[in-house]
């Protein structure tokens, strides 16, 4: 798809007019229509805004394809919800931290098929998602639809996907293994930069512990584990307001295994 037709199909998602989506913009709604017929493009200053006006990334608008992970995926296509329904306990730490007494945003990294999007959605908070796995994203919008509320979900890749608003709360929960180490430094500051006064980063990311076998399945995929503690260290200037961790049993798969996981929720002074 050429970005003329992304725009279209995205903003036709989003019940926006031509004349709404310019006026959004800057531009006169002529500009958009030539955009969308193909005749020109956006100037590339523009691509952030208009990717974050279309609930999408600039990756997305150029057409980048994902390299997606086809475990997910190939869980995520079955109509089970393969994480659920129920949210995440932290979820519940969260609220009780920040509960929705004025306008709340939040930001969930890897949201999987949006269980815990649209638990703080039905709650109340204004809730932008994305995730790696358009299946993913795909059942979340279902889901938010099923329960009557409504979650900004879009596709991207926690490594290249930069924020262009802030958020009271960011939460993510199994996905930071994804992250390249090279960025961990990087992509966390630019998190914390994008969290508003008194905002919480909420972090459940794997560990590696010598008493727990790696799979094989973990071995073969995009995962670059953490070191047990090392979380808390990227957030030592913030202040830690719950530090855990727990190892548990898990049968995802089909195959019974331990996971060791860091909980950490940190809030900006
Ligand atoms: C263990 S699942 C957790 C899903 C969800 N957070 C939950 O708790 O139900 C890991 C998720 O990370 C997503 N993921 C993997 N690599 C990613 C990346 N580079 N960018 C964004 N999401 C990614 C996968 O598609 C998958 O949905």
């Amino acid at each position: 798809m050429n970005i003329g037709n992304v725009i279209m199909v995205k903003r036709k998602e989003l019940g926006l007019t031509q004349q709404v989506l310019a006026d959004k913009l800057g531009v006169s709604f002529q500009a958009v229509s030539k955009w969308e017929k193909g005749t020109s493009y956006p100037d590339i200053d523009l691509l952030p805004l208009l990717a974050a006006e279309l609930n999408t990334s600039s990756d997305a608008l150029l057409g980048y394809e994902y390299k997606t992970h086809g475990y997910y995926d190939d869980r995520y296509k079955e109509n089970e919800y393969f994480w659920g329904v129920q949210p995440n306990e932290t979820c519940l730490d969260i609220i009780k931290m920040m509960p929705p007494v004025k306008p709340l945003k939040v930001l969930d990294i890897g949201c999987g098929e949006g269980k815990d999007a649209v638990f703080f959605a039905r709650n109340g908070y204004q809730v932008t998602a994305f995730d790696l796995s358009k299946d993913g994203i795909e059942k979340g919008k279902r889901l938010a639809e099923k329960c009557g509320t409504h979650v900004d979900f879009f596709q991207a890749d926690l490594n290249d996907y930069r924020l262009s608003e802030n958020y009271d709360i960011i939460f993510s929960s199994g996905v930071f293994d994804y992250m390249k180490p090279e960025l961990r430094t990087s992509i966390t500051e630019h998190l914390k930069e994008h969290t508003n006064a008194n905002g919480l980063n909420a972090i459940k990311v794997f560990v590696d512990k010598p008493f727990i076998e790696v799979s094989d399945k973990k071995k073969k995929s995009f995962r670059y584990t953490w070191k047990s503690g090392e979380i808390f260290t990227y957030y030592h200037d913030w202040v830690i307001s719950q530090m855990n961790e727990r190892i548990y049993d898990c049968n995802s798969g089909g195959v019974p295994h331990k996971h060791c996981i860091d909980i950490m929720i940190a809030q900006n002074p």
